[in-house]
């Protein structure tokens, strides 16, 4: 890895690293500063989520080789989707020649130059009032003895009638805590299940982990009404449309928790804008997209976990395993007869028809812990392929919805491909610390579980 950085750093000096003082090599000052205000400080601030600021000349120099092979091997800023996908709003994504800049800066020595005030760069968003605001009903102290606490919290936004949300706001509690936020919509239905869990276990909320844990058929992604992560302030949806939220439903939402930052009290808060009824917004459809998960163990590891039984007993929506095959015209014998090689590398994958023309505004995915890539494709094996997104190296902590800077047409009878491909070699970081060996994989909500999911937002 370190060889292979220095390697791709002494290729991009090469390349040029410009942008600075006199003798061509750049300062902190003149051209590293305005890099790390625009791109980086955003979480690398006192108090953020990222383990240290970056917002003073000081921690600059002191970081400056982290900084280095942290961009120059596309760790940060955290940006999941690769040069495949589509141009989404809201890029984090560095220039080839900001690269250049920090990482020849850095192998120069990290000289300051002279002394300026960097500006940083204003908080463009403008304040606006929300229209409701949901907090956490009490305040929650995430599990210190795990590593990474997942909790759901339902909250009270009492909508009485069908209300067309604009765009939401997430506002941490503990900003060095939540690590992300995945908001989603239940039914009626489903307000009780979620009563009953609510405090169950003495503390505020329920545990869960890859969706709200109340059960089949109930708030799935294909109702979320978003995901935040850190560095962002939210989400507005595309001018002139709006997730449309039935009356009675409720809000469940999904925090994870991260504990590298010692725990204390959380109420993380929700703000949500509504759109004027009157402006007739176009409500913003998903079309939901899976593909079977039968992910088996690698050669050599047996036992009790590996086999799907095992899985699938553990598992809440063990009818959805089955149900992906029937609507993928799978069986489990496709999958159970491939040839999986030492097993990091297993494939999955299932195709949709578009029923009726209409406009796609953005995609969404969502895999778990064992997720080694995910792509998202219209009219595969065609001339007129184009893909609508492409995860080369899925990370679950960055999870979420993408929106295209410009709408992709969509026609009645395109086909759409969601592939998602799973790592199950060898033993993997858990939540709780331990590592997590592995075991057989199938649909369900739990760390230990997966999901190939994905969605494309569109309108009529
Ligand atoms: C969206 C939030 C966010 C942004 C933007 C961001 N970081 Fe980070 N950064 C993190 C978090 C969180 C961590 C802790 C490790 C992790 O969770 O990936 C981190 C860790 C790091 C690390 C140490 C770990 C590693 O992978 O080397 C470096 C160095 C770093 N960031 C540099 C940068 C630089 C330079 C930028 C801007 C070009 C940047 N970060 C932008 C959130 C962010």
């Amino acid at each position: 890895m370190k060889a292979r950085h220095w390697i791709l750093a002494g290729l991009l000096l090469w390349l040029g690293g410009s942008g600075g003082a006199a003798d061509g090599l750049p300062t902190y000052y003149d051209a590293v500063a305005p890099i790390l205000n625009t791109h980086c400080v955003g979480c690398h601030t006192e108090g953020g989520i990222a383990p240290f600021p970056l917002d003073s000349a000081e921690w600059a120099v002191k970081m400056a080789p982290a900084i280095a092979s942290a961009v120059a091997e596309g760790r940060m800023p955290p940006w999941p989707p690769g040069e495949a996908s589509p141009k989404m709003r809201g890029e984090r994504r560095l220039s080839p020649e900001a690269i250049a800049t920090l990482v020849s800066w850095a192998k120069a020595g990290a000289p300051l130059g002279e002394a300026k005030n960097p500006t940083l760069t204003p908080n463009k968003s403008v304040a606006r009032t929300p229209d409701l605001v949901a907090a956490m009903p009490r305040a929650y102290t995430p599990d210190s003895r795990l590593y990474d606490d997942y909790r759901c919290f339902l909250l009270d936004t009492g909508l009485e009638r069908d209300t067309f949300v604009q765009g939401y706001r997430i506002q941490p509690g503990q900003s060095q805590l939540v690590h992300h936020v995945i908001l989603f919509v239940i039914g009626p239905e489903a307000v009780q299940r979620a009563r009953a869990q609510d405090g169950a276990d003495g503390r505020p909320g329920w545990q869960c982990f890859g969706g709200p844990s109340l059960g089949a058929g109930t708030g799935s992604l294909g109702n979320a009404l978003g995901f935040w992560v850190p560095g962002t302030q939210g989400t507005d949806y595309p001018p002139g449309t709006g997730k449309e939220i039935k009356a009675g439903s409720r809000i469940v939402m999904q925090v994870h928790y991260n504990l590298s930052a010692p725990a204390h009290p959380d109420q993380t808060r929700l703000e949500l804008f509504f759109a004027d009824p009157a402006s007739q917004p176009k409500s913003i459809r998903r079309m939901i997209l899976a593909a079977p998960v039968e992910v088996r163990c690698p050669p050599g590891v047996s036992g009790e976990a590996c086999g799907r039984a095992f899985a699938l007993e553990r598992s809440e929506l063990k009818r959805v395993a089955d149900g992906i095959h029937l609507l993928c015209g799978t069986t489990l014998e496709d999958y159970l007869r491939r040839d999986i090689g030492d097993g990091s590398h297993q494939e999955t994958h299932c195709d949709f028809s578009v029923r009726e023309d209409g406009v796609a505004l953005g995609v969404l995915a969502h895999m778990h812990l064992r997720g080694k890539a995910l792509r998202i494709s219209l009219n595969p094996g065609t001339p007129g392929e184009k893909v609508l997104l492409d995860i080369p190296r899925w990370d679950f902590h960055w999870q979420g919805e993408y929106w295209f800077e410009e709408p992709i047409a969509l026609r009645q009878g395109d086909r759409v491909r969601i592939s998602c491909v799973y790592d199950n070699a060898e033993a993997i970081p858990g939540p709780d610390g331990r590592p997590l060996e592995p075991r057989y994989l199938t649909w369900g909500e739990g760390t230990t579980d997966e999901m190939c999911l994905g969605g494309i937002s569109w309108v009529k």
